[in-house]
């Protein structure tokens, strides 16, 4: 599926640029495999790399500007800036497209340790079959495609975790979305077969294997439709209850309490605030005891675990949707061995962990049951957990 991408952007990068691309670069989506709301309190996250990836072709100019241009606007030719330009285009959130992502992770990389007075311009076409508004990381596929690339071709000789913030940064300054450095970490870290276990307060992180082939398991998304936005409402609301909890409880972060630290926090904080804590709280405790099970007994033993992410989410967090739930449900009774919603919430995406004998039933399962409450079909597939960003050619 690559391939086709990476022929897509190639030529229209040689339609438009007039001469072939100095390299193409890719980067994954991601699910999160357990850890949710958990990256912003400086907590614990588990995702890996799906194969769904955006990819870039990008050659050098012989001027200071940056020009962008995809496969999905392709109509629209070039967006063209200078990169001295970048900074005011940051407080001008009136450009409000997907062509902040690239121009985004530019100005980034500029914070980061590129002198964008010295650096040469640059031409970047994009093309991606990561879906958008899944809750799979479409757009920090974006960011860590570029920032790749543009780590090689300005000599910036960055690591990934350095990439990885910069990408956070972009998201944060540029683009306007309060969001932790989960979704660049999986999209920078990830390796094939692998999830991403993740300290969000020290940065450390190792591969976990997840042995689902070996196992006869599968990772199921279950696309909603429908589509949420981190910019405003709900989730930035969740992000400052997390911080009033720690604040009103003395702690710098909600990773600095324990399930024990729970029964005064009931006392001291008001009935949602408590809530919306103990949420964290319990979810990182649920990470460290999915990466030891994953270690010591394999994946058919984590679906519990999944299942209780998924309720906490639903009771404490309420960032769940009924067609969220109806999927997890769903693919629950048609043989997973846990299921949860991932990534943000308000919409997006469920994952299953299911038996591969078993994908086809509940394919047709959970598409019969939206039928039923007359919403529209979700989009059901397979993923694989895929290596991180990098170069393709
Ligand atoms: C979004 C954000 C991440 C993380 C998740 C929730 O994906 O981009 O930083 O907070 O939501 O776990």
């Amino acid at each position: 599926m690559t391939g086709d991408l990476r022929d897509d952007v190639r030529a229209l990068f040689t339609a438009l640029a007039g001469h072939e691309p100095d390299g193409l670069w890719s980067a994954p989506g991601r699910v999160n495999l357990i850890g949710e709301h958990t990256d912003y309190n400086d907590g614990f996250v588990l995702p890996f790399a799906i194969d769904r990836r955006t990819v870039v072709a990008l050659g050098t100019r012989d001027d200071a500007a940056i020009r962008v241009a995809s496969t999905f606007a392709a109509g629209e030719g070039w967006t063209e800036a200078e990169l001295a330009e970048l900074e005011d285009l940051r407080a001008d959130r009136s450009a409000g497209t997907w062509v902040r992502y690239p121009l985004g992770i530019a100005w980034a990389l500029g914070q980061t340790g590129a002198d964008l007075a010295a650096v040469p311009g640059v031409d970047i076409v994009i093309d991606s079959n990561v879906p958008t508004g899944a809750g799979l990381s479409s757009s920090a596929a974006i960011e860590c495609a570029v920032g790749v690339a543009l780590n090689d071709v300005w000599r910036l000789g960055l690591d990934k975790p350095t990439i990885a913030r910069a990408g956070q940064r972009s998201e944060n300054d540029f683009v306007g979305a309060p969001t932790g450095i989960l979704d660049q970490s999986a999209s920078m870290l990830a390796e094939r077969d692998h999830a991403v276990f993740l300290d969000c307060r020290s940065l450390e992180s190792e591969t976990v294997p997840l042995g689902f082939e070996e196992a006869g398991l599968c990772i199921l998304v279950i696309d909603t439709g429908q589509a949420h936005e981190h910019a405003t409402g709900g989730y930035r609301d969740r992000r400052e209850a997390c911080e009033r909890g720690a604040r009103e409880l003395g702690v710098a972060a909600l990773r600095d309490l324990t399930v024990d630290d729970l029964d005064r926090a009931r006392d001291v904080l008001d009935e949602v605030t408590f809530r919306r804590v103990r949420h964290v709280v319990t979810e990182d405790a649920r990470v460290l005891e999915t990466v030891r099970r994953l270690r010591e007994e394999g994946p058919r033993a984590i679906g519990d675990l999944l299942d209780a992410s998924h309720a906490s989410m639903r009771d404490d967090f309420e960032i769940t949707t009924p067609q969220l739930d109806l999927a997890v449900e769903t693919a629950r009774a048609s043989g997973a061995l846990g299921a949860r919603m991932t990534g943000g919430g308000f919409g997006g995406s469920a994952i299953a962990l299911i038996p591969e004998d078993l994908v086809s039933q509940a394919q047709v399962a959970i598409d019969g049951a939206f039928a039923e409450h007359g919403w529209g079909q979700p989009d059901v597939f397979v993923v694989r957990p895929s290596d991180g960003a990098g170069r393709e050619q």
